[in-house]
């Protein structure tokens, strides 16, 4: 699996293949069964039609003097095209229709592969006169081809490339990336150019961890293969090149797989081919790593320069930034998130604080759309209703409390945030003089700190953060991120990930203003608490109860009930609280 990259099953198959072992499948629909057959069907005429093109290429007359000088012209060597398995298709109509159906290939299945088309009845070859590029899976297996058109012709488009099939799926393949796997896990980098010409020409200067796109915009899939041997992505493109803005356009996804996205452009007219063959490797390479932008910035730079002075369109640009920087929301980013909002706050001249603010809303609107998936699936208004009509708490609700570690993390991460602001207990004023931190220190001595923090180290931090404020100090998430104890500052910055579910109050507010947390602190200070409150009664009635099925003396029995009663009532009340803020 290491060595391949591949998946454990993908590992089996090709151990199973190696050696001849049977794998006994489970049983698959007859539909999946015809279409794996269609699959390897395909396979096995791609793979007849590799072989007539590369044989045409090199021992044809036509080939030779017509594409195979072409291609050397242009500087390929031999020893490249052949790695490559490029080939030729005869200008004639039917030279590799009529070579396949004497080798007794289904036309139709022909047709499916995009090697022949019909009309009117005849069948004819459909990349004639054409140099050709097979496009390899990850085995080495061809999926399908490009061929482009030699002679410069108005009329025919410059590439005809595979139709959509069984195995030609345009979304999940990179060209060369069979050639370049081992170099891109190697150089922990994959390149990534535009075209078929670019990865050959690289690879035959010896920079072979790079791929193609075909200049469309990189797909969740082609992301995910990359990100098998890399997290650091380098689109090198033509800088007059008009896939420039189809390759930033699908680079969001990049950055939430937390790809590292550099962008290089190649000058004057140039692309990749073209450069390395003018300069030479070395100087192809030290270029590259000079001149290696940071694509938000890039990005950032384009759109600025698009918007000019008009106001409106640098206020979209400010959005826009401020929802690709959003994007960023992994633990292990959090850092590079804040880089980017200071750097882009420094070139749009904007407040630092008013971009961050930006950002989180971005954040937040994320989590909402997240969350109103949840509580549908938890069929969340159906608990609602019931909450509403006074009825006790069901298992609906009940599920809620089970991220047991989710809402300890919520409790501590208000404290962090707005643990200075003046406590407003909910439907009331705010008390000047008690801050959200005096609240949330009193509830936690009354209830106990241990009985409501399960996680110690959470309650490490708590008491961190205790000792700061009774010494008069301003603590902050800041005091926690540059502290000495990483074990700490780190599960700080795992708590500042908004990359979870949050209290469920974020709901109510979907529809039409998004509030942010600032807003609703409050109601988020008081949520986290109660749900940690609930929780310990909650704990308390099981214990209760179990005690109840031992007790056999009668007062005993009595006492226990009674106090079931007591605890409850309090669950009922605090539920009722509780309702109020998230459901209203
Ligand atoms: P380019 O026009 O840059 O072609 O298109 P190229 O690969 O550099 O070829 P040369 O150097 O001019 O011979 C870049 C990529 O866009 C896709 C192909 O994948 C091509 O490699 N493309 C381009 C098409 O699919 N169809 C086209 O008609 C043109
Ligand atoms: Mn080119």
């Amino acid at each position: 699996m290491e060595a391949e990259k591949y998946s454990y099953v993908e590992a089996l198959r090709w151990l199973a293949a190696k050696y001849n072992v049977e794998i006994e499948e489970s049983e698959t629909s007859p539909e999946y069964k015809l279409q794996q057959q269609v699959a390897d069907s395909l396979y096995i005429i791609n793979n007849f039609a590799q072989k007539f093109f590369t044989d045409n290429l090199f021992h044809s007359e036509e080939g030779q003097d017509i594409a195979l000088a072409y291609l050397k012209e242009r500087g390929f060597r031999e020893e490249i095209i052949q790695k490559f398995q490029l080939g030729y298709n005869p200008e004639a109509r039917d030279g590799f229709t009529q070579a396949a159906l004497a080798a007794k290939y289904n036309p139709e299945l022909l047709q499916k592969a995009g090697l022949v088309n019909v009309r009117d009845g005849n069948t004819y070859d459909n990349y004639r006169g054409r140099i050709i590029f097979p496009i390899h899976n990850q085995s080495g297996k061809v999926l399908g081809f490009g061929a482009r058109i030699i002679k410069k012709n108005d009329k025919a488009p410059k590439y005809i490339n595979s139709p959509e099939n069984e195995i030609y799926v345009k979304s999940k393949i990179l060209y060369g990336s069979y050639f370049a796997r081992q170099a891109i896990d190697k150089a922990d980098e994959c390149l990534l150019v535009e075209g078929y010409t670019d990865v050959v020409s690289l690879h035959q200067a010896g920079i072979e961890n790079v791929v193609a796109s075909g200049g469309t915009s990189l797909t969740p899939d082609q992301l995910r293969l990359i990100k098998k041997y890399t997290n650091n992505l380098t689109i090198i493109y033509d800088g007059d090149s008009a896939g420039i803005k189809a390759a930033l356009r699908g680079l969001d996804l990049a950055l939430e797989e937390s790809l590292n996205v550099k962008l290089v452009l190649i000058p004057d007219g140039e692309d990749p081919d073209s450069y390395v063959n003018k300069v030479g490797t070395a100087a192809f390479i030290d270029f590259v790593n000079a001149n290696k932008k940071d694509f938000i910035l890039f990005q950032l730079g384009i759109a600025l320069k698009d918007a000019g002075s008009d106001s409106t369109k640098k206020s979209i640009v400010v959005n826009q930034i401020a929802e690709t920087i959003s994007k960023i929301n992994k633990t292990e980013d959090f850092t590079k998130q804040q880089d980017y909002i200071k750097q882009c706050s420094e070139i749009l001249k904007i407040e630092e604080s008013g971009l961050h603010a930006l950002v989180n809303k971005f954040i937040m609107e994320t989590v909402n759309k997240k969350q109103t998936r949840v509580n549908r699936d938890q069929r969340f208004t159906e608990a609602t209703n019931n909450t509403e009509q006074g009825v006790e708490a069901d298992a609906d609700v009940t599920a809620l409390f089970n991220k047991d570690e989710i809402h300890e993390q919520a409790m501590i991460r208000s404290l962090l945030e707005f643990g200075l602001k003046n406590w407003i207990p909910p439907g009331q004023e705010a008390i000047e003089e008690q801050k959200v931190a005096d609240y949330i220190f009193k509830e936690i001595e009354e209830n106990q700190l241990e009985e409501l923090i399960d996680n110690k180290e959470l309650v490490r931090i708590l008491k961190t953060y205790k000792a700061w404020y009774d010494a008069g100090l301003e603590p902050g998430t800041k005091n926690f991120l540059y502290h000495d104890d990483l074990p700490m500052s780190a599960l700080v910055v795992s708590i500042m990930d908004f990359n979870y579910e949050i209290s469920p109050n974020w709901k109510t507010h979907f529809e039409g203003h998004i509030a942010t947390r600032e807003e609703l602190f409050a109601e988020e200070v008081f949520s986290t608490v109660n749900y940690l409150k609930l929780r310990k009664i909650k704990r308390l009635m099981d214990e209760n109860q179990r005690d109840l099925e031992k007790a056999t003396l009668a007062e005993d029995q009595m006492m226990l009930v009674q106090t079931h009663q007591h605890l409850k009532q309090m669950e009922i009340e605090l539920t009722r609280q509780l309702g109020t803020v998230i459901f209203r």
